[in-house]
């Protein structure tokens, strides 16, 4: 026997068979209008977060927003936290304090299960690539399917190549990673990132270590997968033109806090003046080029 609930504005009905409800009462709305309450939510939320390794304090007390569909940059010096905070997103690591959310569920109270399963709706592309160096081009993009699908080798065969397809190296499937350039290689750990169609790209300094022509065809290719797939996607960088030039918004991190905010245009006719050290890439300001030290005469035995 089946028994179906039928919610309208006004009305709850009940019914043992769907075929009995009473049309001319009927007042649903068409079924894709419905609104989705989460489709407002942001995708990932990081909540009055605090964390640290021992006893040093990485992170305090900070909050970040990441909207379904953008592109979102968190910038910051070397050492503030960026790639931390991707492990708090990822599970990796849990909060001191503070809460993640992902897709309106708990990551840091996820128990094993729970977090496998966020994982997979989750792409990371690793600093510098990670990709296995020994095997080929295909089997690099095809591992992830491997060991998390049942999918037929043939179907996993149309996927690779439609992934590698879609970062412009269709062509590269039967080399080996040692075979391609350093570019390339970040445009294959592109592409395997997206073999499981995640819902988000997380990108740790996807520019590192490549040429300028390599940076512009990788920021590139972030934002056209982005907008092409649905995804919302996270970069961290310390890169501040190239985020620039690609995302929605951005963050800016510097010890532990949460500096600025905004568009790339905000941020950039901000006033503060730690925020307008790190975009000008200014050597000196309320970060010190020197680190404290006795004052110089003393060190040198000079006596004025
Ligand atoms: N596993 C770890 N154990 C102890 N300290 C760590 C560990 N990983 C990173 N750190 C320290 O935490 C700080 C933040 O690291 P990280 O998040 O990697 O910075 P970023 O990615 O912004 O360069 C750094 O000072 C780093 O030395
Ligand atoms: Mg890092």
């Amino acid at each position: 026997m089946r028994c179906s609930h039928l919610v309208t504005g006004t009305e709850t009905f009940v019914c043992e068979n769907p075929q009995d409800f009473p049309r001319e009462r009927t007042v649903l709305p068409p079924f894709e209008s419905a609104p989705d309450p989460r489709a407002t939510q942001p995708l990932v939320r990081i909540e009055d977060v605090t964390f640290g390794y021992d006893a040093r304090v990485i992170l305090s007390n900070i909050s970040l927003d990441f909207p379904r569909r953008q592109v979102v940059a968190i910038m910051g010096s070397s050492g503030c936290g960026k790639t931390t905070l991707l492990r708090l997103i990822g599970g990796v690591l849990a909060p001191r304090a503070g809460r993640v959310w992902f897709d309106g569920a708990r990551v840091d109270s996820a128990d094993r299960a729970g977090l496998y399963a966020m994982r997979r709706r989750m792409g990371m592309l690793f600093q510098f690539g990670a990709l296995f160096t020994d095997l080929t081009v295909f089997d690099n993009v095809a591992f992830p399917l491997r060991e998390n699908t049942d999918l037929p080798e043939s179907m996993i065969r149309d996927i690779v190549l439609m992934k590698l397809n879609a970062v412009g190296l269709r062509g590269t499937a039967p080399l080996r990673i040692s075979e391609v350039s350093g570019g390339m290689a970040r445009r294959i750990a592109l592409a395997r990132a997206i073999a499981l169609d995640p819902e988000i790209l997380l990108y740790d300094e996807p520019f590192t270590g490549l040429d300028p022509i390599a940076v512009g065809v990788t920021a590139n290719l972030i934002r056209q997968l982005n907008d092409a797939t649905g995804a919302t996607s996270l970069i961290v960088s310390h890169d501040v033109d190239e985020c620039f030039q690609i995302c929605d918004t951005a963050y800016v991190l510097s010890g532990g806090r949460v500096i600025g905010y905004g568009s790339p245009a905000e941020l950039r006719a901000s006033d503060d003046p730690e925020l307008r050290q790190f975009i000008r890439g200014e050597p000196d300001g309320p970060v010190r080029f020197h680190y404290p030290a006795p004052p110089i005469d003393q060190d040198f035995g000079v006596t004025r």
